[in-house]
């Protein structure tokens, strides 16, 4: 099977400056494999890392050590290292990432906010447009909304939008944070079947589900990020574990 991601040695402290420069040790020493077509669920209690790992999948964070070494097109890329250019071009065609919540832009139409990161890589607008209703469709956003911006939507709303985003391109790698945290029953299982889909097309997932009904229905393997005891040391994560 093909590593889409591979991360050795990742650590991440952040250091708050406003406070004496006081140091929060979040996770030290990761190592993790993601395979093609394998969702792998990120798992421990609120606080323990999970976003803070994830964001740093996408580089939105620098670790202070290690690597993560992304498969972009024929290239490998290590994202600790990697120029700004070189991130941004990752986004664009390799790695998509579903954010807790939508970042809302105002005056910007639903439809256009779901179809840009297809017509930003040159998928032409009739097919991008095509896409963009039918995962709308699929996941219940009302026609009358599509042509809104979700700046008064409510918040299943907002994050419904957000998932079709993140779902218009089909990217390698997939990052989702608790995609569906804020959806009613018939939502969790559509996204649920996107996952599905996403997954036997052959992307690499790491998601956090709260859900333990979507847990199990999509993911292959858990990664426990555990709370370490003590405030400010290095907090730790065990080995990946098979799902019960
Ligand atoms: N930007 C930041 N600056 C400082 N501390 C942060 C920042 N983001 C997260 N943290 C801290 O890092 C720890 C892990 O947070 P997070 O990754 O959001 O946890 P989880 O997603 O598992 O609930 C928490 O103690 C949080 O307060
Ligand atoms: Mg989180």
């Amino acid at each position: 099977m093909i590593i889409l991601i591979s991360v050795g040695g990742l650590s991440k402290t952040f250091t708050l400056h406003t406070q004496g420069g006081a140091e929060i040790g979040v996770f030290d020493d990761i190592s993790l494999e993601v395979r093609a077509g394998e969702c792998i669920c990120l798992h421990g209690p609120s606080g323990a890392g999970k976003s803070t790992l994830l964001r740093s999948l996408y580089a939105n964070y620098k670790p202070d050590a290690g690597h993560i070494i992304v498969q972009h097109g024929d290239e490998s890329i290590d994202l600790v290292n990697a120029e700004p250019w070189e991130v941004v071009e990752v986004r664009r065609r390799t790695i998509g990432y579903v954010s807790q919540f939508l970042r809302v832009i105002p005056r910007v139409a639903t439809i256009d906010i779901v179809t840009e990161p297809a017509t930003t890589i040159g998928i032409p607008a009739d097919e991008a447009h095509a896409k963009a209703k039918a995962l709308l469709a699929r996941l219940n956003i009302p026609k009358r909304l599509w042509s809104l911006a979700p700046a008064t939507f409510s918040g299943g709303e907002q994050q419904r939008v957000n998932i079709a985003r993140g779902f218009m391109v089909d990217y390698p790698v997939l990052l989702l944070d608790e995609p569906t945290a804020s959806l009613d029953a018939a939502n969790r299982q559509s996204v649920v079947e996107l996952i599905k889909e996403a997954k036997a097309r052959g992307a690499a997932i790491v998601g956090i589900f709260h859900d333990e009904e979507v847990r199990e229905a999509v993911a292959d393997r858990l990664f426990k990020v555990a709370q370490s005891s003590v405030r400010k040391s290095r907090r730790n994560i065990t080995a990946v574990e098979p799902v019960a």
